[in-house]
């Protein structure tokens, strides 16, 4: 058993007709208490995640300090000119005696079990998209809903875009479609952005450590225990036009195969994407049976 796990972060149902529908693997880059995004220069962030992409990730990511596809040097994307960077939260198993333990991604079993871990990531357009520019980041979701009354809105996310590469709270510069239409405010339409994230629960199988009055076992490393928290954070970071180039000629990948059909993009194979990995900057202990969440996240 495994828990599969689809974010959506920029979002309208893909149309019958979508254009570009580019899909595929990114291996784990590190699982790290950073946040560049939303806690620029915390050396603890408050709580743990799972990146993938460029090897440029780092505690500060200041897009006027240095561009993303000339500081990395290597991608755990297939596609070689992707330094973006993608992260979540991650998951952790919570045992009977309360204690916990981190739950790992594997590859996406549809094409790229050779993947370790990380995530899926597509890119899907349904008629003309300007690409992100660089500099561009944003975030979705929200860590401190648990309520399921706005489950829609953090899952959903918008294809428009006012042309600012970020907003104070990371999401006011991007916004949703009227119909299939963008706002004024928002006029320029972005390609939509989709993380799927696997989650190896099958060593936790055993219900002997399973809540006995009947609930879910599994808590996210921000501390929510139902789950309607998930967000995700996505820093742009593409080569050149590589981005643009893909959408404009309707690339697309297999589905059940890690094989994009384009002829404007470069591609690594899983083996070697598997190769791009750093170092853990915040060195707490994340194995074994913990106490705590890292960070000593409250579990509510
Ligand atoms: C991360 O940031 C530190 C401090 O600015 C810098 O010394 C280091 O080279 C950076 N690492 C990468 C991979 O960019
Ligand atoms: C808590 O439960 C887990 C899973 O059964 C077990 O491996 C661990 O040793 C237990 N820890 C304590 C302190 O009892």
């Amino acid at each position: 058993m495994y828990w599969r796990f689809l974010l959506a972060v920029a979002a309208i149902a893909p149309a019958i007709d979508a254009a570009a529908t580019l899909r595929f693997s990114c291996s784990q880059l590190v699982v790290d208490r950073l946040d560049p995004l939303v806690n620029p220069g915390a050396l603890p962030s408050p709580h743990l995640h799972q990146i993938v992409g460029g090897n440029a990730f780092n505690t500060t990511m200041d897009p006027a300090a240095h561009d993303i596809p000339s500081t990395a040097t290597c991608t755990s994307c297939t596609p070689v000119e992707d330094f973006s960077n993608y992260w979540t939260a991650t998951l952790f198993f919570r045992a009977r005696n309360g204690t916990l333990h981190r739950v790992n991604t594997f590859g996406n079993e549809l094409g790229f079990t050779g993947a370790t871990g990380g995530q899926t990531v597509y890119y899907l357009s349904s008629g003309k998209v300007t690409a992100f520019k660089p500099g561009f980041r944003m975030t979705v979701g929200d860590p401190t809903i648990r309520s399921a009354a706005q489950l829609q809105a953090k899952y959903k996310f918008p294809t428009c875009w006012n042309g600012e590469l970020d907003s104070p709270d990371h999401q006011s510069h991007v916004a949703y479609p009227n119909g299939n239409a963008c706002p004024a405010s928002h006029p320029i339409t972005v390609p939509q952005v989709f993380y799927e994230t696997y989650w190896d629960t099958r060593p936790f199988n055993n219900q002997a450590d399973w809540p006995t009055d009947g609930s879910q076992p599994f808590v996210w490393s921000f501390g929510d225990k139902l789950g309607y928290g998930i967000h995700g954070d996505y820093v742009f970071g593409w080569r050149g036009d590589a981005l643009q180039r893909a959408m404009d000629q309707n690339c697309n990948s297999d589905l059940f195969q890690n094989k994009i059909n384009c002829n404007t993009l470069k591609t690594q194979s899983l083996a070697d994407a598997n190769k791009c990995t750093i170092s853990r900057k915040v060195t707490d202990n994340l194995d074994g049976w913990l106490t705590t969440l890292p960070g000593d996240m409250p579990i509510i």
